[in-house]
């Protein structure tokens, strides 16, 4: 029997990594999956997979660090499938020139708009759907670097995951009596995309030794998959050789 039958996930970031492996994992458990990112090519991609499986998936490209992107996909979500009940949060990016000496203003912008409120506005424009529904449940990838501050993922990123991982604890203390969940998924190294933006290159090596796109895929299906009265308020999710211990370890 799958899980989310009837059900509707609407996945950001869902074009790689994290967002694709959670788009297929919920997809896979019955769910009727609204796919967005920037670009159209990879969503379709990845929906032509969950279709060809028997799923049902919409792609909705958009930019969501502008403001009015996440109010028209939800308008769509909720005219063409008339609900919203698992919003995955994921998309997110970082920059090469991330340490203060070389941040600049329009740098910052661009990791706070596209880690955070861009996540805010998601929120947003689904909420309306799941108190009516007295159902839902958000789920953001945050990061480990919302949790512990180091210098490795950058001051905007970091202070951007920390607010991620207080909007989802505001989430809980004021939806929960809507029957509304929040969880912060906060992951440590995962082999996707956006480790091609480190300052220093990742190896092949290395990325084979991290946590895996489809590991954090299945965490978010188990936190889609639970009962409404069971509310997992935060993960962190790390690869077993965390190479910031194994750095610690060696000095
Ligand atoms: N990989 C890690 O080590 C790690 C660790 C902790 C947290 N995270 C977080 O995990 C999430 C997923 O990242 P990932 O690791 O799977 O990397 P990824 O493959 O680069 O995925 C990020 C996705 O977000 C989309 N995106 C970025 N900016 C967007 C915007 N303004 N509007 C709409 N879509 C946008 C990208 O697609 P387009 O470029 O087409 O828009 C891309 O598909 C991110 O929030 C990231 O910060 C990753």
């Amino acid at each position: 029997m799958r899980r989310l039958e009837n059900k509707v996930a609407w996945v950001t970031g869902a074009g790689s990594g994290i967002g694709e492996a959670a788009a297929l994992a919920l997809a896979e458990e019955g769910a009727s999956v609204v796919l967005t990112g920037r670009r159209e090519a990879p969503l379709e991609s990845v929906a032509e997979r969950i279709r060809a499986k028997g799923g049902t998936a919409h792609v909705q490209a958009g930019d969501l660090m502008r403001g009015d992107t996440a109010g028209r996909i939800a308008a769509f979500i909720e005219s063409t499938l008339g609900r919203c009940d698992i919003l995955v949060n994921n998309a997110g990016l970082n920059i090469v020139e991330r340490d203060w000496k070389r941040l600049t203003p329009q740098g910052a912008q661009e990791v706070i708009e596209g880690n955070l409120s861009s996540a805010f506005y998601c929120s947003v424009a689904v909420l309306p759907m799941m108190r009516a529904q007295q159902d839902g449940v958000l789920i953001h990838t945050a990061s480990f670097a919302g949790r512990f501050v180091s210098p490795m993922s950058g001051p905007s990123y970091t202070a951007a995951k920390h607010g991620a991982v207080a909007m989802s604890h505001s989430l809980n203390m004021e939806e929960c009596v809507n029957g509304i969940r929040s969880c912060a998924v906060c992951p440590g190294e995962v082999a996707t995309p956006i480790l091609d933006k480190r300052p220093q290159p990742v190896s092949a090596e290395d990325r084979a030794k991290m946590v895996q796109a489809e590991d954090v895929g299945d965490l978010i299906r188990y936190i889609a998959c639970l009962p409404k009265h069971v509310c997992i308020n935060e993960v962190l999710i790390s690869p077993t050789w965390n190479r910031g211990y194994v750095a610690a370890l060696r000095r």
